[in-house]
């Protein structure tokens, strides 16, 4: 640990895409109403669209904005004026702790800013390994990356906590602090219980599948572009054809995943590919749906605290705690497999039970709470 903090202390939240926002705007929500602290905020803006969608419904409104999406741009240019423009902001700031979550480019860019510049580092989400560095790709590395850089780790589960433990860590820097995307969910569904309309847009696609059992499908990963993506797209045209299903794709905006998704998908009858939906309609479809199908990170983590059967598409997953409580299934990107455990949860009550139960693996909803205490302690 660093010396004792001196009131307020500077934090400066750096994040930039879809997944940090969600998981950083209650830890920033905190930050702000503390008043030991001075919070400062740096979009990266790796995402434009979808982190924009995050600001607007948590009400953040950063201090920077580096505005830094291009196009399909290739990792090595990202990550290139990521550290530039990161550090350039650390220059002016000189926080004392740089917050970073996860495992993007922007993350990881940001803990070596910092790390040029001796700030110390707090990482949300610590310690999540899948163990080989090609899946998900890049960010197996940039995680281990981050956190051999950073001086407190705030590691989701005991399970992540060990794998830290396990490295060249000082134990002493390792704390369970729990998910803060439970404290998003639980944010969320605070909002859409006292504003409905929050989460009404998706009212027209119920009525049009009305007496169909909903799959909610999100994929992105870098990893499964090209083969992946299409057995995906395959998976989803066989499963429907089934009358009795109706598909629910919010697509992401990354141009490999439109094309195939278009190519495959656009114009069947039971398959709705929608803009990615905002944080409230996206905790709608959660709910509605009869199960979620995925490759994303944290659908992983938020479908066990809704009960909800989330088959993950992807060969390995950092994040066994969903698997082990049960709501969550590794299936990888076969065109049968999926659909074999798709038509599985349809088709047998007693499987589909045995999944939907809710677990609380990732956490209470405090987490925040607990990143903070640590971050006043210094
Ligand atoms: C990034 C992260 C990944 C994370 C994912 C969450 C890296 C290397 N990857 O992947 O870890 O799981 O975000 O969604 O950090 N685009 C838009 N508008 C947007 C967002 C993306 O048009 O709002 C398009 C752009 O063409 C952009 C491309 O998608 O260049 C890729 O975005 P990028 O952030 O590089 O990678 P993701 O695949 O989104
Ligand atoms: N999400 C959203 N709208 C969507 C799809 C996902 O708000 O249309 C949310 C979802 O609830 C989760 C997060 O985005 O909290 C996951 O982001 P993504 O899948 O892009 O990235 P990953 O978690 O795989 O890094």
């Amino acid at each position: 640990m660093n010396a004792p903090a001196t009131f307020p202390s500077r934090i400066l939240t750096v994040f930039g895409t879809r997944p940090e926002a969600i998981k950083l705007f209650p830890l920033v929500h905190a930050l702000e109403a503390d008043p030991r602290f001075e919070s400062r905020v740096c979009v990266s803006g790796q995402h434009r669209g979808m982190l924009d969608q995050v600001l607007a419904i948590s009400g953040l409104v950063p201090d920077y904005d580096l505005n830094l999406m291009r196009p399909d741009q290739s990792l090595d240019a990202l990550t290139a004026a990521l550290l530039t423009g990161l550090g350039q902001v650390m220059d002016v700031e000189r926080p004392e702790w740089v917050v970073v979550q996860g495992d993007t480019a922007t993350a990881m860019a940001g803990a070596l800013a910092a790390y040029y510049r001796k700030i110390p580092v707090c990482h949300v989400e610590a310690g999540l390994r899948s163990g080989n560095i090609h899946h998900p790709w890049p960010e197996e590395i940039n995680r281990r990356i981050i956190g051999t850089i950073a001086a407190l780790h705030c590691a989701p589960t005991e399970t992540a906590a060990e794998a830290l433990r396990r490295e060249t860590v000082d134990r002493a820097t390792v704390h369970v602090t729990g998910n803060t995307v439970i404290d998003a969910l639980h944010w969320i569904t605070a909002r859409i219980a006292e504003q409905p309309e929050l989460a009404s847009g998706l009212s027209e696609l119920e009525r049009k599948f009305g007496g169909k059992r909903v799959i909610g499908v999100t994929s992105h990963r870098r990893e499964n572009f090209g083969g992946g993506m299409e057995a995906i797209a395959g998976a989803i045209r066989r499963l429907a054809a089934r009358q009795d299903v109706a598909v629910i794709f919010p697509v992401h905006l990354n141009p490999n995943v439109r094309q195939v998704m278009n190519a495959e998908l656009a114009g069947l009858d039971n398959v709705a590919l929608i803009e990615p939906l905002d944080y409230p309609h996206f905790a709608h479809l959660l709910g509605l749906a009869t199960l979620m199908l995925s490759d994303s990170g944290g659908v992983q983590e938020e479908a066990p605290a809704l009960g909800k059967p989330v088959l993950v598409m992807r060969e390995t997953t950092e994040r066994p705690e969903g698997i082990e409580a049960g709501t969550a299934r590794l299936v990888g990107t076969d065109e049968d497999r999926i659909v074999a455990e798709a038509e599985r949860l349809l088709d047998d009550p007693a499987a589909y039970a045995a999944m939907a139960r809710a677990h609380n693996p990732f956490g209470d909803g405090k987490s925040s709470a607990r990143i903070v205490e640590l971050l006043a302690r210094g």
